[in-house]
């Protein structure tokens, strides 16, 4: 399954809900997240991040790996998002920042 990690928090471009074919994002205040029993691993959302926050569960890079549970429980209360819309305000400039974790809205 793929995973929604770090960077997309506090960016949510959502140009990653446009392309997945099973609809399997779901959004809360300030992040995705990808539902892991529905997505069929066809990695196309991958490529679409503007903030490369989207990765493989076997290629996280080092600290994400606690994105797998925070995907797989938010999953489970958020709503569907499956159009785009706009970015957050500022996406740009906390696109690449340090520290985002702690902002995660639930
Ligand atoms: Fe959707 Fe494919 Fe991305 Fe999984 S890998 S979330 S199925 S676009
Ligand atoms: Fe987030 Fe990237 Fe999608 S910033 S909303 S995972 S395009």
């Amino acid at each position: 399954t793929f995973v929604v990690t770090e960077n997309c928090i506090q960016c949510k471009y959502t140009d990653c809900v446009e392309v997945c074919p099973v609809d399997c994002f779901y959004e809360g205040p300030n992040f995705l997240v990808i539902h892991p029993d529905e997505c069929i691993d066809c990695a196309l959302c991958e490529p679409e991040c503007p903030a490369e926050a989207i990765f493989s569960e076997d290629e996280l890079p080092e600290g994400q790996e606690k994105f797998i549970e925070i995907n797989a429980d938010l999953a489970e209360t958020w709503p569907n998002i499956s159009e785009r819309k706009d970015a957050l305000d500022n996406a740009d400039e906390m696109n690449g920042k340090e520290g985002k974790a702690e902002m995660l809205e639930r």
